[in-house]
């Protein structure tokens, strides 16, 4: 569903020229030749909503400058361009701006500080919309003063920069990236601001997530991903903090490596129906409960992990959260193959061991939960070793009795051999004599 999302957001921008990347250099040669920009042209909406400007490229082959704008601007949208650069003064002069929208830009343009509206009034509750947009660098310190709301939609973003996104004055009211390709985030890229909702939906991240690339950064609501594809997040590539509701469900990750998700829960935290390729065991260990919690409750609080799957569980086989959480573990499917040995060596007091009827290993297909595994299978293996002893023990019956026979059948033999044997009969000495006197007599009878 969602592979198909951003395929179909890659054919939609994949008209657009888009430049390998905006190379330093490049840059430079831009500014250079600066008397040739051209303004965008924009043009008031019709009553009654006389304070909105509406800018519109028309697509045409040319690279287009945002002008500056006045000060009562209400409302401004500016779509449809090929190249479109916003310069830092763009909007500074704005205090009413309640919205502005880009949308349909193939190659956005967005100098350091050029969302700057550190004059627009706070009721004014700014969002910022950048939809449909190519843009290669969102460049540091991108957005200052009062915005109440940022969105990237279904945009191809090439690359955050340290600070894109950080000290936004005040509060915001969310943050979104939403069906949005980013190639890469570096560290610090969001960090230090507070933000009541932040959600991460139906996006895909294709390099990893470097350490602290969401740093410091106070959910007062809502933290959501969902729906999105991770190559990897590095240990500690979120670290926030006061976050207070967290969910992570249906995600692709190819791999969480260390302790990557490294927040403070205020309330709940579920993370749920998420596959995780490769997973360190201590992923979610620095996933902690912040010391507020025990002021507004008096019990533990739960921490879901139900329906994810796993294809290769580092480390033995373990897996490990905080203690300050009852981990309630469900329908955890686990891609590889456990025997019977390998059941016993898990601990007694292991997360999984204590989830055995809800933890299920194999392959795709065929999974056992690990509660029969530990019953059939050690069975099994039991049976086999039961006969195995069986036929030996029996076998060395069958031999000691065959010797048995045999040496039975030997010993009458020979008894019946002896009893063969003549024995001359007992005759005392004198008898002796006398025979051969009477023999020799005899003879020589004969003889005469
Ligand atoms: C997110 O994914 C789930 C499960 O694949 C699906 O049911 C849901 O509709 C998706 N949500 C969005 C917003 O696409
Ligand atoms: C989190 O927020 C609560 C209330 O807003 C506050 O009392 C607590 O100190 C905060 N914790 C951190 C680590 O900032």
């Amino acid at each position: 569903m969602m592979k198909k999302s951003i395929y179909t957001l890659l054919l939609l921008l994949g008209s657009a020229s888009v430049p390998g990347s905006v190379k330093s250099d490049e840059f430079d040669e831009f500014h250079r030749d600066n008397d040739e920009i051209s303004l965008i042209s924009c043009t008031h909406d019709a009553a009654p909503r006389f304070g909105k400007r509406i800018c519109d490229c028309g697509y045409r082959n040319e690279q287009y400058t945002v002008p500056q704008f006045e000060g009562s601007t209400t409302e401004i949208e500016i779509a449809n361009c090929k190249t479109l650069r916003i310069r830092r003064d763009t909007f500074s002069a704005l205090f009413q701006l309640t919205k502005l929208t880009i949308v349909n830009v193939e190659d956005l343009i967005l100098e350091s500080n050029s969302l700057d509206f550190s004059r627009n009034d706070r009721s004014a509750q700014l969002k910022i919309f950048l939809t449909n947009d190519v843009i290669e660098e969102v460049s540091s310190h991108l957005i200052s003063g009062h915005v109440a709301e940022v969105t990237f939609l279904r945009c191809r973003i090439g690359v955050f920069r340290p600070y894109s996104i950080t000290s936004i004055r005040e509060q915001l009211e969310s943050m979104n990236i939403l069906r949005s390709f980013v190639n890469r985030i570096e560290r610090h890229a969001f960090k230090r601001f507070d933000v009541s909702q932040l959600t991460i939906e139906e996006s895909k991240f294709i390099a990893p997530i470097p350490s602290q690339s969401f740093y410091e950064i106070e959910v007062i609501n809502r933290f959501v991903i969902s729906n999105c594809s991770f190559y990897a997040v590095l240990p500690s590539g979120f670290v926030m903090k006061n976050v207070t509701n967290f969910l992570l469900r249906y995600n692709e990750f190819e791999k969480l490596s260390g302790d990557s998700m490294n927040m403070q829960i205020r309330n709940s935290i579920r993370i749920v129906g998420n596959y995780f390729n490769k997973i360190d065991p201590v992923a979610f260990r620095s996933t902690s409960l912040d010391s507020s919690y025990y002021s507004r409750h008096s019990e533990k609080p739960t921490l879901l992990f139900h329906n994810n799957r796993i294809s290769y569980l580092e480390d033995a086989r373990s897996l490990s959260f905080s203690n300050e959480f009852n981990i309630e573990l469900r329908e955890i499917y686990i891609e590889q193959n456990i025997d019977c040995g390998e059941t016993s060596a898990l601990k007694q007091t292991s997360l999984l061991m204590n989830h055995s009827n809800y933890v299920f290993f194999g392959s795709k297909g065929s999974f056992q939960s690990l509660n029969d595994i530990r019953q059939i299978r050690c069975m099994e293996d039991s049976f086999w070793l039961h006969l195995t002893i069986g036929v030996i023990v029996s076998s060395l019956v069958l031999v000691v009795v065959a010797l048995l026979i045999f040496w039975y059948c030997v010993s009458q033999k020979r008894k019946k051999r002896q009893l063969n044997i003549v024995v001359p009969e007992p005759r005392t000495y004198r008898e002796t004599q006398i025979v051969m006197q009477i023999e020799n007599h005899g003879l020589l009878k004969t003889d005469l």
